[in-house]
């Protein structure tokens, strides 16, 4: 079920003129449903003009600081990012969902050595991953490329030169700009050269055990395809998108039938017909039944479910990797049914 929980905004804080930190009361009642790892992120609901919003925002702070904050980017025509930049005070009141996500830091007690690429407000879920990879052991090292348009703009800007200052030797920082010539940073956008310049040249003594990427497609694609071309296993790249593009799209063909659907969730059964021109997310809601979701556009996880029945296919995936597909997940938000019978699991994700 989604299961969306009504907590109090405690604080608003601007990080630039267009972005802010909103951080919320979870009462003790809900400590433990709000637990969350570094790198996840939380879903907000609000009814804006009689539709139902839902968007969702990577949590900023440390598991260690006992605030749950998310940064919040006022986005062009951006109806929530305007509404939480404009509008939301300490004391209102927003439906929040639990963190979830698999974009995470688990402190397993080795030393880390990691290295984060992000852009804008992919800052967001780097900020608490930077600080947690540091608190859990003295001897880990974080080195963070970051690209910004000019410094004014740079999300939690003053918090990462706090933490530079507190973590020395530990913590190093590639401040990249575009529109903005600064003394000891990096003038364009992240691209091939700068990955090239942090594994071969600047940092070419450490060993990363993982990277951490974050922020636009275009520079996700960039930064994973030169980090894999300098040797890096694939599975030591973990990404989290922050925009879609739709240049991956696949056309699903063959779409002209029915299909009777099963879901399982919360351990029931509930049945309806479907057309399989629609997308299986979109029938589910339309029926009634309280999946999970939040994007809807194949960017956050929140809507997988499991193939028990039956066959779908999805119009765009740029989140489960190959073996999860192959074991029957899928992307309900961007999946079509292409068999008569589909059963999916939401329960067993
Ligand atoms: S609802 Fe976000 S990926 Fe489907």
């Amino acid at each position: 079920m989604s299961d969306f929980h009504a907590l109090k905004v405690a604080s608003v804080d601007a990080l630039t003129p267009n972005a802010v930190a909103l951080s919320f009361d979870v009462p003790t009642e809900l400590r433990k449903t709000f637990t969350f790892l570094p790198g996840q992120y939380i879903t907000l609901k609000k009814e804006m003009d009689d539709k139902e919003v839902r968007r969702a925002y990577s949590i900023s702070s440390a598991p260690s600081s006992g605030q749950l904050t998310v940064g919040i980017k006022k986005m062009p025509n951006g109806t929530f990012s305007k509404y939480a930049n404009e509008s939301i005070s300490p004391g209102d009141v927003l439906e929040v969902m639990p963190p979830e996500g698999r974009f995470v830091f688990e402190p397993n007690g080795e030393i880390k050595t990691i290295a984060a690429f992000a852009a804008g407000s992919g800052i967001t879920p780097i900020m608490s991953i930077a600080q947690s990879v540091l608190e859990a052991n003295e001897k880990n090292r974080f080195v963070l490329v970051f690209g910004n348009q000019n410094p004014g703009e740079t999300m939690y800007r003053n918090q990462l030169l706090d933490l530079q200052g507190k973590y020395a030797n530990r913590f190093f920082i590639q401040w990249v700009y575009s529109r903005s010539s600064e003394a000891d940073c990096l003038f364009g956008r992240i691209e091939n050269a700068t990955v090239n310049l942090i594994l071969k040249n600047k940092f070419k003594e450490l060993d990363f055990d993982t990277f951490y990427l974050c922020g636009p497609e275009q520079m996700i694609t960039t930064v994973s395809d030169s980090l894999k071309n300098n040797g890096v296993a694939e599975e030591k790249i973990l990404h989290e998108l922050f925009t879609s593009s739709d240049s991956e799209v696949n056309q699903v063909e063959g779409l002209d039938g029915k299909t009777k659907v099963t879901v399982v969730l919360d351990d029931e059964e509930q049945e309806f017909t479907m057309d399989q021109k629609e997308l299986v997310l979109d029938a589910v809601l339309k029926n009634d039944i309280d999946a999970p979701y939040s994007c809807q556009g194949g960017v956050c996880s929140s809507c997988i479910a499991r193939i028990l029945e039956g066959e779908a296919e999805m119009v765009k995936n740029q989140i489960l990797t190959d073996s999860e597909v192959a074991e029957g997940l899928i992307l309900t938000c961007q999946a079509h049914a292409k068999t008569p019978v589909l059963k999916v699991d939401y329960d067993d994700v």
